[in-house]
């Protein structure tokens, strides 16, 4: 079954069964190895990633829920330039890594 979605700002279209999870598509078929397995059970985040900016943990999303929807993964920090000499380009780079890290705490099980 094709699947159409935006990973990263990027159009994607995979073919896969009904029920594969999204942490493996974007792992093994895109490539994004940002996203991490850990628990397998929605409890540790390691496969956090945003899905029209929810987090939502990809081990428990079956890829057909989110046809047509955009999703981010951590993958994205790379597309962000580094800071330079002068620490220009550092604030975005930080609020990135704060926002995801706020997201991850938010999810997190208590
Ligand atoms: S792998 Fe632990 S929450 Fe998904």
């Amino acid at each position: 079954m094709a699947v159409d979605f935006k990973v990263n700002g990027r159009a994607v279209s995979v073919d896969v069964p009904d029920g594969t999870r999204l942490l493996w598509v974007l792992r093994e078929r895109l490539k994004l190895t940002g996203t991490k397995y850990g628990c397998g059970v929605a409890q540790c985040g390691a496969c956090m990633v945003h899905v029209d900016g929810q987090p939502t943990f990809s081990c428990q999303t079956p890829t057909e829920a989110v046809r047509g929807r955009a999703i981010t993964t951590i993958d994205v920090l790379a597309l962000i330039d580094p800071p330079d000499r002068d620490g220009h380009g550092r604030d975005q780079l930080l609020h990135a890594l704060r926002r995801h890290a706020q997201l991850q705490r938010r999810c997190a099980v208590r």
